[in-house]
């Protein structure tokens, strides 16, 4: 294939971008994105000599990683803010209700639109989804995320028990539709989008689901996400419905659910015991403070990750989370992380929420930062020109709302552009 620059593009404007897993930053005030065949060739300053074909100029724009969403919901997207108390009642009355009405095909469809376009709004370019129990829904989003080019690892939820019969499938019928989804969208595009084993939580899923599920995924070697220890009632009952479980993580490790490609939602209600299998298992945690929040969840403790180097990226949970916009999540992180008498400073949380991510998912060495050999997942967001310092400009993107995100670019494709 022809190297000629023809194949390259210069993006200019303010590039910030983490470079590590502990929050170190790398800014140029005037920089310059060279990417080719959807890869960066070059991150630097601008140069006016750069080996580059056209050069797009964002400027000022501030050129980031597109964000990537650990944990959200598909089913909830139009839910977002139905305040019916904590988890357990708010998973009754408002979530099982709501993600019934996927079955249908025509609502999901416009539903599956209406994420797309949050997510692309919001700069999310990497995200890993829960759709509802419905195959068919299932199929509808990952359709809907083919055509977008975002890059996506999607999964039916499982659950076989303690739930209404609308959103209710049975182990062999829900594992079955999970392998023909496999089948047909896991590496799609190659690998843009993926599936994953997604049991819902272990309230809602039988053992031998959990073991079938596990099954699946190790066949396959997919990512498996699921829920843990969100809440302290929701702990109770799990325990009591699964007591050869010994603990909640004894659970999924019982079943064979706990790796290095799994992703736990929430991870509040843990123990010292439980942490430190986590931390040796492997398994990595999507953190979501605007959740927990919005349900009174708890307060999760950073701190118990990192000092077992445990994997963390941010999930906005939508629709416990009240925005797609993961700055929103990265601002309750912050207020998240005040309230415990353990600070973090705003760049560890763009760092969560892009590169900790990426490598949350497993796709750190393809996505979350702007490095040279990585994918082209970029984003420009306007910010005011009186924001011109690093520390100013990272206050303005992880706690301020003037940004805009102007476009959107996957593997160097542009996937979004804002209205004028
Ligand atoms: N636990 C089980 N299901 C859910 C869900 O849909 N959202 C949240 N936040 N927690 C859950
Ligand atoms: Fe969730």
């Amino acid at each position: 294939m022809s190297v000629g620059l023809s194949n390259r593009r210069g993006y200019r404007g303010r590039v910030l971008t983490p470079v590590g897993s502990a929050g170190e930053l790398r800014f140029f005030a005037d920089g310059l994105l060279v990417v080719e065949h959807g890869r960066l060739v070059s991150v630097g300053p601008y140069a006016a000599d750069a080996a580059c074909g056209a050069i797009l100029d964002l400027r000022p724009a501030v050129l980031l990683p597109g964000f990537v969403d650990t944990h959200l919901h598909f089913p909830q997207t139009r839910v977002i803010g139905s305040a019916s108390g904590p988890l357990l009642e708010w998973l009754e009355q408002t979530v099982f209700p709501e993600e019934a009405r996927f079955r249908d095909e025509a609502y999901a469809r416009p539903v599956a639109a209406e994420l797309v376009a949050r997510l692309l709004a919001a700069g999310t370019t990497t995200s890993a989804i829960f759709s509802s129990s419905s195959e068919l829904a299932t199929s509808v989003l990952f359709e809907a995320l083919d055509r977008s080019g975002l890059r996506a690892i999607a999964g039916l939820t499982l659950m076989d028990q303690a739930c209404p019969d609308g959103v209710r499938v049975p182990a062999d019928e829900a594992l079955a539709a999970c392998a023909r989804l496999v089948e047909r969208w896991h590496g799609h595009d190659g690998g843009r989008l993926g599936f994953a084993v997604t049991p819902r939580f272990a309230l809602s899923c039988s053992r031998a689901l959990m073991e079938g599920a596990a099954r699946l995924a190790s066949d396959h070697e997919l990512l498996i996400q699921t829920h843990i220890a969100e809440n302290a009632a929701e702990g109770e009952a799990v325990r009591a419905l699964h007591p050869w479980g010994g603990d909640y993580l004894g659970i999924y490790e019982k079943t064979g659910l706990i790796g290095p490609r799994t992703v736990l939602a929430h991870a509040i209600h843990l123990s010292a015991s439980e942490w430190d299998r986590v931390a040796s298992l492997g398994a990595s945690i999507a953190h979501c403070p605007d959740s927990n929040f919005f349900l009174g969840s708890g307060r999760m403790r950073l701190a118990e990750a990192w000092s077992r180097g445990v994997r963390v990226g941010l999930g906005s949970d939508v629709a416990a989370g009240r925005s797609f916009d993961l700055r929103r999540a990265m601002a309750h992180g912050y207020d998240n992380a005040l309230a415990i008498g353990a600070a973090v400073t705003p760049a560890q949380l763009l760092t969560l929420a892009t590169l900790g991510g990426a490598t949350a998912l497993g796709l750190g060495a393809e996505t979350g930062s702007l490095e040279a050999g990585k994918a082209a997942d970029f984003i420009a967001v306007s910010l005011p020109e009186y924001a011109t310092t690093e520390g100013a400009i990272l206050g303005q993107i992880a706690f301020g709302d003037s940004g805009r995100v102007e476009r959107a670019f996957v593997r160097g494709e542009r996937v979004f552009a804002a209205l004028p």
